[in-house]
């Protein structure tokens, strides 16, 4: 009996040569190449999780790019397959351009983008925004919790899976070189019955490769810590307290991550700074004074009756200010009761926030309205219903 494939154990979405074919006809149907190329053997590299679909001259079956696909999403890797510029001139026999990718990218550009504010599943809106319309992405994503009746997620790999996919949408919103800054932790999955033991899942690893397969580069893991007595709700530690026994000891956590990813470009950050456009924004972000020195930050945690899990907004503004400029464009996927807004607003920049439930959304319409005076009527709403105490555009 032949065992379970690698694609199939690893629940790929892309598990057939003809699947991934299909992709790949349909990207370059939208580059009207179709016709203009065979393909080689697709392979699927388990490595990283993608197919790869080599593109060859019609008749001569000379290589002239490849096609990369995401074996999870579906979705084409743009940034790791061959540019359609690129397939045109070398099936026209073109000499191809030095540095091509160089030249037509030796300038960052401002991004038009108003303050929004969008109700709906980030996948999805963000696919609706222009690319590189945004400067920073700031964001602690939902909880994984296995417990099924609080879960939106049938299983630890379903919930990885949503979260490379809005990665992934994020990473074509952010504009090159930019910062990606997310906190997230460790979860405790509670036992279902005293016979079994409690399970902590290490998301952040996880959430580590997502971020390297989707093309972000590792920048800093910078550890927030909590004033002690902040995590003894979770109960997490108090076996040991009492009974004292080698093997039972188990930490308090009071830590988060915040994971610090700047999407992948051959430039340096310097390359960021001088070319902004916007000079005057540039020299008047410059951080004064003191600021956080090493990778230990500590923050007192914010609780608020309006959301279960908000961000202080000391660590949103520390983190705006560390990681964009003044008039920059700050997105928060997941953005809860719009923290990063508020945070963003305080600091001259802009911001485009987006949460899935309603009554968030609702709370920050109602919010944006105090962090910004008159301005408010310039917000963007996208999938939020009109209703008469919230200007601006509705669709
Ligand atoms: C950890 S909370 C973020 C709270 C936020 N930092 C704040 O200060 O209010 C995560 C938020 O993500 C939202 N969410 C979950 N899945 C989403 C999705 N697919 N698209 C957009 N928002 C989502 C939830 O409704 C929740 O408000």
């Amino acid at each position: 009996m032949r065992g379970e494939s690698v694609y199939s154990k690893r629940k790929y979405n892309v598990v057939q040569v003809s699947q991934a074919k299909k992709v790949a006809e349909t990207w370059l149907a939208s580059a009207d190449l179709q016709n203009s190329v065979a393909f080689g053997l697709p392979e699927a590299d388990d490595r990283y999780d993608i197919w790869r679909v080599p593109l060859l001259t019609l008749g001569k079956n000379h290589r002239v790019g490849e096609v990369v696909i995401d074996a999870f999403s579906t979705l084409v890797v743009e940034d790791k397959t061959t540019r359609k510029e690129v397939l045109e001139d070398r099936l026209l026999g073109r000499v191809e351009k030095v540095n091509l990718h160089r030249k037509r990218n030796d300038k960052c550009f401002i991004s038009q983008q108003r303050n929004t504010i969008a109700h709906g599943d980030s996948e999805f809106v963000l696919q609706e925004m222009a690319a590189g319309s945004v400067d920073l992405v700031f964001t602690s994503p939902p909880y994984y919790n296995a417990r099924p009746e609080y879960s939106d997620y049938i299983s630890y790999e379903d919930y990885l899976l949503k979260m490379r996919k809005i990665i992934q949408a994020t990473h074509r919103v952010l504009n090159e070189g930019r910062f990606f800054v997310m906190n997230i932790s460790p979860v405790l999955v509670r036992r279902a019955s005293r016979s079994e033991a409690s399970k902590r899942i290490a998301v952040p690893f996880d959430m580590h490769k997502v971020f390297i397969e989707e093309g972000f580069d590792f920048i800093d893991d910078i550890i927030w810590v909590k004033p002690e007595g902040a995590g003894w709700a979770t109960g997490r530690g108090r076996r040991f307290a009492a009974d004292r026994n080698p093997l039972q000891y188990k930490t308090v956590p009071i830590t988060e991550h915040i994971l610090v990813y700047r999407k992948h470009t051959d430039k340096l950050i310097d390359w960021n700074i001088r070319y902004h456009p916007n000079q005057k924004a540039v020299k008047e972000s410059k951080i004064d004074g003191s600021y956080e020195r090493t990778d230990v930050w500590r923050i007192k945690p914010a609780h608020s009756k309006r959301h279960p899990a908000i961000f202080p907004v000391e660590l949103a503004e520390k983190v705006i200010r560390y990681y964009s400029f003044k008039t920059d464009v700050v997105l928060d996927p997941f953005a809860g009761v719009g923290t990063v807004g508020e945070a963003a607003v305080g600091l001259g920049r802009r911001f485009v926030l987006v949460d899935n439930e309603k009554k968030y959304v609702d709370i920050i319409r109602r919010d944006a309205k105090k962090w910004l005076g008159k301005s408010a009527s310039d917000i963007l709403y996208i999938n939020c219903v009109a209703d008469s105490s919230a200007p601006g555009t509705l669709f």
